[in-house]
């Protein structure tokens, strides 16, 4: 299965939910591959700080997609393609190949308005009878309860064409960042915090067992 993790903005948390899926999917035993598309490498930074430091399980990260080869793909291969917004090229291509799209939305109108173009993006890529599943939730959501701008991004996704919502969130949390820049997913910097906890479910409902 091929996924993409995608979204036209910059800083949606494209990489960092690419970065702990990868990690998460290794744990559990699939065969991921991971392709960071994005000319400013930040995935492939984030594997470099983890193969220094040593950590298993060792994710590896390629830059390009000449390295895939669909021929040699088995049922069991998990891809992730965490596609940046700087190549469009090879983010055209990953878009036509992908059977799906988990398309991460901080909770901002500016926001929702990038991802309708992003829909349209993959209409255009696909055409409407050929499109991949596309998954949206909101990333970075507030963890004050009095703040609506989450809810209210939820149910602008929930009436985009062509999307569907995981029924979870991911919050605005500092493991997010700590965890990454020590090449780590944040439920093996914190295995008992709520980002951990998040992201396991988060992960579960993507892939289930
Ligand atoms: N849920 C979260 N809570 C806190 N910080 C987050 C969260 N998700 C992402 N971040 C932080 O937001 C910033 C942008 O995230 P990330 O690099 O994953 O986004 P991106 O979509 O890959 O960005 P770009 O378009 O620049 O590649 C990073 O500093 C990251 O640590
Ligand atoms: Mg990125």
């Amino acid at each position: 299965m091929i996924t993409v993790i995608g979204n036209l903005k910059g800083g949606t948390g494209k990489s960092t939910v690419t970065f702990n899926l990868a990690v998460w999917l290794a744990l559990n035993d699939y065969c991921v591959k991971v392709f960071d598309l994005d000319p400013q490498a930040t995935l492939s930074d984030v594997g470099d700080i983890r193969k220094e430091d040593e950590y298993e399980p060792i994710i590896s990260i390629s830059n390009s997609l000449d390295d895939l080869d669909l021929s040699k793909q088995s049922k069991e291969d998990e891809i992730l393609i965490d596609i940046g917004t700087a190549d469009t090229q090879s983010m055209k291509k990953a878009i036509a190949l992908t059977n799906r799209i988990i398309v991460p939305v901080p909770p901002s109108q500016a926001d929702i308005w990038s991802t309708q173009r992003f829909i349209k993006m993959v209409v255009d890529i696909c055409g409407k009878d050929n499109m991949p599943q596309m998954l949206g939730f909101v990333n970075r959501a507030d963890t004050h309860k009095g703040v609506r701008e989450t809810g209210e991004a939820e149910d602008a996704l929930k009436i985009l064409p062509y999307i569907d919502l995981i029924g979870t969130r991911l919050y605005q949390r500092t493991t997010y960042r700590r965890s990454f820049s020590e090449g780590l997913a944040v439920f093996e910097l914190e295995p008992k915090g709520k980002a951990a906890a998040e992201v396991n479910k988060f992960a579960s409902m993507i892939y289930p067992a």
